[in-house]
C-alpha cells in the first residue's frame, strides 16, 4: 500500500493542488492502483516556507520541486517505485 498525502493548505491551493488530487485519482484510475494507494489530505507540512513546491508525502516521504505541471508524472515515478 502506498500512502499519499496532498497538503490542502491555501498556499498549495493556489498552486493547483486541487488540480493535482485530480490528477492522481486519474493516474490511480488508469493504472489500476485503487487497492494499492491510499489518497489523504494533509494541513500545510511546510513545502511552502521551505520553498519545495506543493506539498506532497509518499509513504512519509516529503517531495520536493513538485508543481502543478509535473505532478502528474512525479507521483507516477514514486508510486511506481514504492510498488515494486
Ligand atoms: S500550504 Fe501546503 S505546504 Fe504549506
Amino acid at each position: 500500500m502506498v500512502s499519499i498525502e496532498i497538503c490542502i493548505g491555501s498556499a498549495c491551493y493556489v498552486k493547483g493542488s486541487s488540480q493535482v488530487v485530480k490528477d492522481l485519482n486519474a493516474l490511480v484510475e488508469e493504472n489500476g492502483w485503487k487497492d494499492q494507494v491510499e489518497i489523504k489530505g494533509s494541513f500545510c507540512m511546510k513545502s511552502c516556507q521551505n520553498k519545495w513546491g506543493l506539498g506532497i508525502r509518499v509513504n512519509g516521504k516529503q517531495l520536493q520541486g513538485v508543481t502543478m505541471q509535473n505532478a502528474k508524472e512525479m507521483l507516477k515515478n514514486e508510486i511506481s517505485a514504492a510498488l515494486n
